[in-house]
C-alpha cells in the first residue's frame, strides 16, 4: 500500500474516473459534435496500461473506479478488461467499479458486464422523445438505449439515469423522465452545461440554471431536500409523488467542489486533478518508460498535491481560463 490521497485542501480522493476511449458512437451536440477530432490511435492507453494504471491508482487507497468515455462499450475487449479490475473487488480492495454509458451498446454487454463484476451503470438519457432524442445526439435511437435499461436491470445491474438539461432543447421532457426513473425505482440525475470543448471560455447557448428547472419541477411534485452528500456532486431531493430520488448537479449556479473526491485519467493517459482545469500531468511516458510502479505512484501523489480548490468555469457568463479539453476525453 502507498497510504491514502488527501490533497492539499483537506479531501480524501478514494474515487478515479476513467477514460477508457475518446470515440463514441453518438455525437452529442454540446460534446464531440457533428465534427469530433480524436486522438491517433497509438496515443491511446493499452488495456494493459490501464490496469497497470487502476492498480497503482489502488494502491494509493482508490477504493471505486468508474469507466466513462466517450463511450467505454465502443472499446474493444473491455469486458476482460472489467473483468481483471474485478479482482480488486475480490480482495477487498476496491469498493465498486461503475459506468457511466450512452446506453445504446447495453443491449449486448449488459449481462457480460454484470457477469464481469461491474457493480452498477449510469446511462445518460437526454429525453424519451424520439425525435428530440435522435437531434441531441445526431442520430441515436432512444428505443435502443431504453431496452440497453431494460437489459442491464434484468442483468441485476442497478441503474441510474443523467439528463443534461438545455434550455429549449429538453426541459419540458423532465416530468416524463422523473415519472420513466421511478417507475423503475432508478434515480435520475439533473445535470448543468459546463462550458468545456465546444464551449470552452464561453456562455453554453442553452445554458439553464437548474434552480429554474427546479422551481418548474415545483409547480408539479412536491421535492424535499435529502442532506447526503456523501457519494458525489449531486444534491438529492426526494419526490413526494413517486417515492423517488432527483440528483442535481450543479457546478454552476451551486457550487460542490468542496466535497470533491475524485480525481480523472483521459483517454490519453493524463491525469487530470480537476474537471474544470486545463491542468493535466501525463502519465503516459511514466507508464511506456518503465515496467515498475513507482514512477506511477510518485506522479499520482504529485497530482494530488496540485489538485485545485474548484472549477475554473467561474459563472456561465465568463470563463476565466478556458478548458479547451472535452469530455470525450476527460470522462466527465
Ligand atoms: P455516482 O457514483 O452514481 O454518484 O456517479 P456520479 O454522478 O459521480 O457520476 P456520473 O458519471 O454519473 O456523473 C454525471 C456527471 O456529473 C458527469 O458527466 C459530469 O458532468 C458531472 N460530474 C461528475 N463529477 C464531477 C466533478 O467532480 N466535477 C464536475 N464539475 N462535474 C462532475
Ligand atoms: N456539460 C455537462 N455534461 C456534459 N456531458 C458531456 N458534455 C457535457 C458538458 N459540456 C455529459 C454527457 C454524459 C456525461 C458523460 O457527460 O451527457 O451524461
Ligand atoms: Fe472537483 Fe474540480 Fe469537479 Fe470541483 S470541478 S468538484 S474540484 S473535479
Amino acid at each position: 500500500a502507498h497510504g491514502t490521497l488527501i490533497d492539499p485542501h483537506g479531501r480524501h480522493i478514494d474515487r478515479l474516473r476513467v477514460s477508457v476511449t475518446d470515440r463514441c458512437n453518438f455525437r452529442c451536440s454540446y460534446c464531440l459534435g457533428a465534427h469530433p477530432k480524436f486522438a491517433p490511435r497509438a496515443e491511446l492507453l493499452t488495456l494493459d496500461e490501464l490496469d497497470r494504471l487502476c492498480s497503482a491508482f489502488v494502491a494509493c487507497g482508490v477504493r471505486r473506479i468508474r469507466l466513462t468515455g466517450g463511450e467505454p462499450l465502443v472499446r474493444r475487449n473491455l469486458l476482460s478488461f472489467v473483468r481483471a479490475l474485478s479482482r480488486h473487488l475480490a480482495s477487498g480492495a476496491l469498493d465498486e467499479i461503475t459506468m457511466t454509458t450512452n446506453g445504446a451498446l447495453l443491449g449486448r454487454y449488459a449481462a457480460e458486464l454484470a457477469d464481469a463484476g461491474l457493480s452498477r451503470i449510469n446511462v445518460s438519457v437526454d429525453t424519451l422523445d424520439p425525435k428530440d432524442f435522435k437531434s441531441i445526439t445526431l442520430g441515436g435511437d432512444v428505443d435502443v438505449v431504453l431496452a440497453g435499461i431494460e437489459a442491464a436491470r434484468a442483468a441485476g445491474l442497478p441503474v441510474k439515469l443523467n439528463t443534461v438539461v438545455q434550455a429549449g432543447v429538453n426541459e419540458t421532457a423532465i416530468p416524463a423522465l422523473i415519472e420513466y426513473a421511478h417507475a423503475r425505482a432508478m434515480d435520475l440525475t439533473l445535470i448543468e452545461v459546463m462550458p468545456m470543448g465546444l464551449f470552452a471560455g464561453k456562455r453554453p447557448p442553452s445554458f439553464v440554471s437548474l434552480k429554474k428547472i427546479r422551481a418548474d419541477l415545483e409547480q408539479r411534485f412536491t421535492l424535499t431536500d435529502l442532506l447526503d452528500r456523501s457519494s458525489g456532486p449531486a444534491r438529492y431531493v426526494r419526490v413526494a409523488e413517486t417515492g423517488g430520488r432527483v440528483g442535481f448537479i450543479t457546478p454552476m449556479s451551486r457550487g460542490f467542489c468542496e466535497t470533491c473526491n475524485r480525481v480523472r485519467i483521459t483517454s490519453t493517459g493524463q491525469l487530470v486533478p480537476c474537471l474544470g482545469h486545463v491542468e493535466g500531468l501525463d502519465l503516459r511516458a511514466a507508464l511506456r518508460g518503465s515496467e515498475s510502479e513507482g514512477p506511477l505512484i510518485d506522479a499520482i501523489h504529485a497530482a494530488v498535491a496540485h489538485k485545485p480548490v474548484g472549477h475554473d468555469f467561474a459563472t456561465p457568463r465568463c470563463a476565466p481560463v478556458a478548458v479547451e479539453r472535452s469530455m470525450n476525453v476527460t470522462g466527465g
